[in-house]
């Protein structure tokens, strides 16, 4: 109550034009997940790692346009490339040699993009890895995770919130040919799996959980579900939206020793524009290829009128440009202030949370006495989200931080150690609040 009194006192250019949103807005929103009680602030600008709001407030951004902005706002190269690339034009629909730069920095970076194929987002990426796993194997099924979350394809839209056994939405027809796997449980999962097998199209894993709960998968796990799909014919997908070229020059599948048959990409090699990318071997990606098969063997996938576009492929290029300069530098320092982070949080609650996360992704879950570890959604979702989302709007309110209430945190180049200390700080006063 303290903290909504404080934030509506804070915020009333946004409270005003909220009210407006919501006459012409579903929600006054775009995405569900953006709203959160009592309204969300409205932005006007962002810099570095700050959002600015209409009434001039600041906020340490940890929300990062959907972690997609792994060198913060405005970066300065990337804006300057983008300029150069509007003083030329910014939209084609023909070839253009900035994607094919991407594609050559990509590939050499990720070993299963041997043929990359453009999208504008990642849930089109994911939509037409379903749609080629489903010709190459001339089956139906598509396997995910409890809590996985591939964007807002219908082919991948179940088991997403807790829980799982509820449709996700209505208007949808073709449920029955998804089924899904209790994550980082692999009896379980192999189980169903074998049941299925002779209809198993693919099976799609993010190896990071990310909208479920920021949590990774076990070595093991990824590993064994490989073998499985492998020795059954049916494709391995990796949804490396949120983790690719986040915690190192490539996706995290590499240091794992797998070898998926498809990556989808997204975010961050979109340098902060609309992307989506299907990355397969050749041997796969010839299915879509309309000079080897015909119209009723081949997938359509990728494309869409702005798929490619100069300025998000001028964005990734650039992107990769510098995060590859900065190498080590970066990612040591993004993954020490994660590590960091999750360890101040954990002491500091002292055993009433457990924070997840790997690298520069965090997200602290207050424990129920009923839950004592975090292995994936399902544990995530018994947690007190209610106290997640308090401990998010107590430190939008009070202290300029911005996590987007109840979803992970990321680090990006333009935080500092100091901003460490300042979530150490607002949680102080959090814990504070709760012994009053
Ligand atoms: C793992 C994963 N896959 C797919 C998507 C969908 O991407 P987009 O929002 O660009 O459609 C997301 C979005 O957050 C994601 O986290």
């Amino acid at each position: 109550m303290e903290d909504t009194k404080t934030y509506r006192l804070k915020t009333g250019k946004s409270a005003k034009l909220f009210e407006k949103s919501k006459k012409y807005h579903v929600d006054g929103v775009h995405h569900n997940i953006r709203f959160f009680e009592p309204y969300p602030f409205v932005t006007k600008s962002a810099n570095r790692k700050f959002l600015i709001d209409v009434d001039s407030n600041k906020y340490v951004d940890y929300w990062m346009g959907h972690w997609s902005l792994i060198l913060g706002h405005t970066q300065k190269k990337i804006a300057s490339q983008i300029k150069k690339q509007l003083s030329y034009d910014w939209m084609h629909g023909t070839l253009n040699k900035n994607s094919i730069e991407l594609s050559e920095k990509i590939s050499k970076a990720v070993p299963v993009a041997e043929k990359i194929r453009y999208a504008s987002t990642g849930t089109e990426a994911t939509m037409y890895a379903v749609r080629l796993a489903r010709t190459i194997t001339k089956r139906k099924t598509i396997a995910k995770i409890d809590g996985g979350w591939h964007g807002y394809t219908t082919d991948l839209l179940k088991t997403v919130n807790w829980p799982f056994h509820k449709s996700e939405s209505s208007g949808l027809t073709d449920e029955k040919h998804i089924i899904s796997l209790p994550y980082n449980n692999l009896e379980k999962s192999v189980k169903i799996l074998k049941m299925k097998k002779n209809d198993l199209a693919a099976v799609i894993i993010e190896p990071v959980l990310g909208g479920g709960g920021c949590i990774p998968a076990t070595k093991e796990y990824l590993l064994c579900i490989q073998e499985f799909c492998h020795k059954n014919n049916i494709l391995f997908i990796l949804d490396e939206i949120v983790t690719g070229f986040r915690f190192r020059f490539g996706c995290l599948y590499n240091t794992m020793k797998l070898d998926p048959d498809l990556v989808t990409l997204g975010k961050i090699v979109g340098g902060g524009f609309p992307i989506g990318v299907i990355c397969g071997k050749n041997e796969l990606m010839k299915y879509a290829s309309t000079s080897i098969f015909s119209k009723t063997e081949r997938a359509y996938i990728g494309g869409g009128t702005f798929s490619a576009n100069p300025l998000t492929m001028m964005a990734g290029s650039t992107m990769l440009t510098i995060i590859k300069n900065k190498g080590d530098l970066l990612y040591n320092k993004l993954n020490s202030f994660g590590i960091e982070t999750r360890k101040m949080l954990d002491k500091k609650f002292g055993g009433s949370v457990i924070t997840t996360g790997i690298g520069s992704l965090f997200l602290t879950h207050f424990l129920n006495d009923s839950i004592y570890k975090i292995n994936n959604a399902t544990d995530a979702a018994k947690c007190n989200t209610k106290k997640l989302h308090d401990y998010h709007f107590h430190m939008i309110a009070n202290d300029g931080i911005f996590f987007l209430p109840g979803k992970l945190g990321a680090y990006s180049d333009a935080h500092t150690k100091s901003d460490i200390n300042a979530i150490a700080k607002s949680t102080d006063k959090f814990l504070t609040k709760f012994k009053k």
